[in-house]
Formats: C-alpha cells, sequence, structure tokens
C-alpha cells in the first residue's frame, strides 16, 4: 500500500490541501523538468530537429499506458474544449438524433455539445439523477443507460461527476452508446491519473483529459484518446507537424497531403512545448509507478473516518459502488452554511472547493490523516 508520498511535492508547512480537483500541486520532478528546459531555451543551438518530435512522442505513449491505448491513438490538445470541438467536429448526425449529456456536466463539455446539437438540428436530452433518493450513482446510471438508444448520436459525460464525484458505470455506458450506433466521449479530467480507466473495456471514442488536475501537468495541456471512429477525420486546424513527412526538415515545402496515421492529426500546432512537454512526461512516469489503483486504495484509507464523521453529524455521503475515493462532495447537515465554513477553513489553511450546498473533498498522495483530521476539527467547531 502506498505511503504519504508528501515528500515529494513543494507544498507550504501547516497548508491541508484538500482541492486537488481545483489543481494539482507541481511534483518536485515535474518542475525540475521544467526549470531544466527553461535553461535550456537559453541556447537554440542545441535544440535538434528530433527535440520537435521526441518529447510529444514519450507523453503519447506514457498516456497510451494509463488509459490502455497505442501512443498512436492519443493527442496532443491545449483544453478540452479544444478536443471535444476536434471529435463533434467530424460527427455525423443521426436524423432527427440526440445527444445526451449529464445535468451540471462540465461547461466545456456542454457548450461542444450544445454548439453540435444546434448546428446539426439534434436534441439534447440532459439526465439527472433522482435527488430524492440516498444514492444519486443508482438512479443516474441507470437513467443514463435508459435514455441511450437508436436515436441517440453522442453521449458525452465526464468519468466521474466533477461537483460530486459520482461515478459512472462507464463499462456499460459504452457497450450500451456501442449497441445503438451512438459516440461515446468521456472528459476525464477528474479521475484520469487518480483512478484506472480502460478505454478498450470501456469502448470510449474518444477520452478528453486536462492534464492539471490529476495527472499533475502544467496548465495549458491536455491529452486525447481519440479511437479508429476518428482517425479519417478532419482536425480543427492543419499543422506541418501532423503530416507524414514532418520530420524530414529538408522536404517540408514538398506539401504532404497525408496526415500521420491515428490520432496524431488532431495533436495542436507547436504541441512540442519545449518547457511544458518534459513536466508532463515527467509527472505521467511518476503517475505510472504509484499507479492509479494504489492512489485510489490510498484516498480510501485517508476518506474512511471522514465519512464516518460526516454520517455522524447528520450528513451524506454518496454510497458504495457510486464513490470516488479521491472526490467526493458530502451533503452537509443544513445548519452548516457552506460559504461561511469555507472561509473559516481558509483560515484554518484548510483548502476544499465548494459546490453549491456540497463541501467538495479532493484527496491525492500528498494528504495524510492530518489533513483530514484539521477539516473535521474545524466543522466540528463550525457545528
Ligand atoms: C470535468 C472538467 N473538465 C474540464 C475542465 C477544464 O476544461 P478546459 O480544459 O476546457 O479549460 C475542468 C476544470 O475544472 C473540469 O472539472
Amino acid at each position: 500500500m502506498l505511503t504519504s508520498q508528501k515528500h515529494l511535492f513543494n507544498l507550504d508547512p501547516g497548508v491541508h490541501y484538500l482541492n486537488n480537483a481545483y489543481r494539482g500541486p507541481q511534483l518536485k520532478s515535474s518542475e525540475e523538468a521544467g526549470i531544466a528546459s527553461i535553461i535550456q531555451q537559453r541556447n537554440p543551438i542545441q535544440l535538434k530537429p528530433t527535440d520537435f518530435f521526441e518529447g510529444v512522442d514519450s507523453v503519447r505513449k506514457l498516456f497510451g499506458q494509463l488509459v490502455n491505448c497505442e501512443s498512436s491513438d492519443v493527442a496532443v490538445i491545449p483544453s478540452t474544449s479544444y478536443g471535444f470541438s476536434s471529435v463533434l467536429t467530424n460527427l455525423k448526425p443521426k436524423a432527427r438524433g440526440k445527444a445526451i449529456v449529464v445535468q451540471d456536466e462540465f461547461p466545456s463539455g456542454y457548450f461542444s455539445i450544445a454548439r453540435w446539437a444546434k448546428e446539426n438540428q439534434a436534441t439534447i436530452e440532459t439526465i439527472a439523477p433522482d435527488s430524492t433518493s440516498a444514492s444519486k450513482g443508482e438512479s443516474w446510471n441507470s437513467a443514463l443507460l435508459e435514455a441511450i438508444d437508436e436515436k441517440t448520436s453522442v453521449v458525452l459525460i465526464s468519468s466521474i461527476h466533477w461537483m460530486s464525484g459520482v461515478k459512472y458505470d462507464l463499462e456499460a455506458i459504452g457497450a450500451k452508446c456501442q449497441k445503438m450506433g451512438a459516440v461515446f466521449i468521456v472528459d476525464g479530467t477528474q479521475s484520469v491519473g487518480a483512478m484506472p480507466i480502460d478505454v478498450k473495456a470501456c469502448q470510449i471514442d474518444a477520452l478528453i483529459c486536462a492534464t492539471y488536475k490529476w495527472l499533475l501537468g502544467p496548465y495549458s495541456l491536455s491529452l486525447a484518446y481519440i479511437g479508429e471512429k476518428f482517425h479519417n477525420g478532419i482536425p480543427l486546424e492543419e499543422s506541418w507537424m501532423n503530416r507524414v513527412n514532418a520530420r524530414d526538415f529538408g522536404r517540408l515545402s514538398e506539401y504532404e497531403a497525408e496526415y500521420i496515421s491515428g490520432a496524431a492529426r488532431y495533436t495542436v500546432g507547436e504541441a512540442a512545448n519545449f518547457v511544458l512537454m518534459p513536466m508532463l512526461k515527467a509527472s505521467l512516469m511518476q503517475i505510472l509507478k504509484w499507479t492509479p489503483s494504489a492512489i485510489q486504495k490510498y484516498s480510501s484509507s485517508l476518506n474512511l473516518p471522514l465519512i464516518d464523521f460526516i454520517s455522524r453529524i447528520g450528513g451524506q455521503t454518496e454510497p458504495e459502488p457510486y464513490l470516488a475515493e479521491h472526490l467526493f462532495a458530502p451533503l452537509l447537515p443544513k445548519n452548516i452554511n457552506t460559504a461561511d465554513l469555507k472561509q473559516e477553513l481558509e483560515a484554518n489553511q484548510i483548502y476544499v472547493s465548494t459546490r453549491g450546498e456540497y463541501l467538495r473533498v479532493s484527496i491525492n498522495v500528498f494528504n495524510e490523516k492530518e489533513d483530514i483530521s484539521a477539516l473535521m476539527h474545524v466543522i466540528e467547531q463550525h457545528l
């Protein structure tokens, strides 16, 4: 079982950072890689033609290992919105078809679907959980499965809900999508890195992840698994780097029409980003060393006392099996004002997010049981 990995980060002493879902802290190894790259940029004579490709190649390979795909199925993109648009631009609608999203989906996904639906005369069906049920997950998942039918062109959901952490049964949803001929797009930003995912087992057509949260990467980089259905699509832009002759600098103006095979055609221009790419590479290497399943187990060992505590004070957390161990949002007792509580927590250097009446707590390998005790202590005092 993993033990605390706090020594691998540069967090301020005394800070209880339970907000990885907002922004993951930087690993020392990632920071060092970034600094080394900045220094290397002092002198361009050190920049080799292969540097334009090797960093991206390594990152694509490492991400492939994390989500179970070939590196040729991975594109490097700047943001999740870019990834959704890349895929949706190439999605043909069914006649009088529909797109499915979940209630309160993250705006980048929602707006991308909304534009696609408008441009393709499709309707949007928004699936909500049964708000009266103790388990949102159960009702939400069954409503989702029921909604996917032969009229469904596309389902776009997050792997876990970004506000509450409720898990979706991606295997069952993927299987239903394939059966109904619908494309399955998943926003993995709030779980990939901290929770295992297998794009093949879940029959996902596109998995889009910002890297600055659970992949512990830099801001402005995202990664996308884009499956076979889109391998002949048209990318949003025409980067010279995505052509079959790109690595032969002497032949660039022979204007090769053919894109590199697989998902690489969707990689954003100037993806090589000599400073950020080595940082992301270092983070991915570390995550693969820890493994996402070990991160879930470690988070579970820390969140158990908190879940007990929440139920003792009359609050609620999502029960198994729909509870993500690394991100969850307890519903607090009615007499707690979440905005006031958040202020009090911050005064005690405890950082979480509030999402409506929920307190979103996120846990990663740099957290320790003292972080959870400090959180429970302030909530108790507040009560
Ligand atoms: C589920 C989810 N997707 C995506 C993002 C970031 O989106 P973008 O890369 O489009 O800025 C966030 C940020 O909080 C998120 O929680």
